[in-house]
């Protein structure tokens, strides 16, 4: 089972994107064969400036490798040291109707607020099935919000094999119930483009400030909360902390006498513990950015044997050889 992700590095992760997608890939790699990848292509239709995306790319490589990627089982590379798949994106574009696209959420959310859109931000999904198609992907664990994309991606694949033949393998997404929306500090889903998140590795003490400034409601701590289960910081607890350690969380709630102030104070400690070890393990790849360097670089050497294969397969079956 091939299984394949990607990230877009438009800013530093949070634990919506660790839940969501990094560890169903991480788990994934047991099975073997499993591709991940850094969408710096992506990113450009948000970020700008070219020291930032290098930041924010370099950034999303440690915080991968650091959470549990491993190289050796795993082929992880940048995008753009792949770059067949603006190829494939082409060849699957010219058979992607425009009513598909303009029915993206992507394209009418940042338009509705407003953002005027780009070709490439329309065109984003297009680049996304390619980044899945050109693999011979079957699995793609995502967060919900990914769900249209994956949809969208198996029309073009199901569209390309009729116009020229079966070619391109039809994948399936991977989107766990239990963390299939994480909420952000808000409420709303968490999201770097909200400023609603819990970073994976942010700042011991502004993380703290973070977390300590989530807003509750004014009840006093003695007064019973029987919405216990709705309350932010036990459902952050119920991801960050063992189960049983949440449940008597959420026991104590309910009942009343436990305040906000202790609640989220615990909710940093388990925050800050449950990333521990893979806050070390990122400090010494940080101090090892040539062995970074050559992993992304080996990555992109063994994708771009498989990509070669496939686009070759799409390049014979459309006529263009
Ligand atoms: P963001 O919305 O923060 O920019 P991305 O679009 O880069 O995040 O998402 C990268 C991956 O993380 C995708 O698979 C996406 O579905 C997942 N993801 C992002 N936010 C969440 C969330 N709040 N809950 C669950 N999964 C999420
Ligand atoms: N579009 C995805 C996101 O914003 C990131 C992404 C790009 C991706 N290409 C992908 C995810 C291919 C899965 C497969 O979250």
């Amino acid at each position: 089972m091939r299984t394949l992700t990607g990230i877009t590095p438009s800013g530093a992760l949070h634990i919506g994107n660790y839940f969501g997608a990094m560890r169903p890939a991480i788990e994934a790699q047991t099975g073997g064969d499993c591709f991940y990848f850094i969408a710096n292509y992506h990113s450009m239709t948000s970020v700008t400036d070219a020291a930032e995306r290098r930041t924010h790319t370099l950034g999303v490589a440690l915080d991968w490798l650091a959470c549990g990627l491993d190289p050796k089982t795993s082929v992880f590379w940048r995008q753009s040291d792949v770059p067949e798949v603006t190829e494939l994106t082409w060849l699957i574009g010219s058979l992607t109707p425009m009513g598909l696209l303009e029915r993206a959420h992507s394209y009418k959310d940042k338009t509705a607020k407003g953002i005027s859109p780009n070709f490439g931000l329309f065109a984003y999904p297009v680049l996304m099935a390619a980044d899945i198609l050109l693999f011979d992907t079957q699995r793609v664990p995502v967060g919900r919000d990914q769900r249209q994309h994956l949809e969208m991606t198996r029309d073009i694949a199901i569209k390309f094999n009729e116009t020229y033949g079966e070619t391109l393998v039809v994948p399936e997404a991977q989107i766990r119930d239990d963390v299939a929306t994480i909420p952000g500090l808000d409420g709303q889903k968490m999201s770097k483009s909200y400023g609603n998140t819990i970073e994976i590795f942010g700042d011991e003490k502004a993380m703290r400030k973070k977390i300590m400034g989530i807003v509750m409601d004014s009840r006093t701590p003695a007064e019973p909360k029987p919405d216990a289960d709705k309350n932010l910081a036990i459902q952050f607890l119920r991801l960050l902390a063992p189960a049983e350690v949440a449940a008597d969380y959420e026991t104590r709630l309910r009942a009343g006498g436990l305040g906000y102030g202790d609640l989220k104070k615990g909710l940093f400690e388990h925050y800050w513990n449950y990333f521990a070890a893979a806050r070390a393990r990122r400090a010494e790849l940080a101090a090892n950015l040539d062995h970074v360097e050559s992993v992304l670089r080996d990555g992109a050497a063994r994708a771009r044997n498989v990509a070669a294969k496939v686009l070759a397969r799409a390049r014979q079956a459309s006529g263009l050889e």
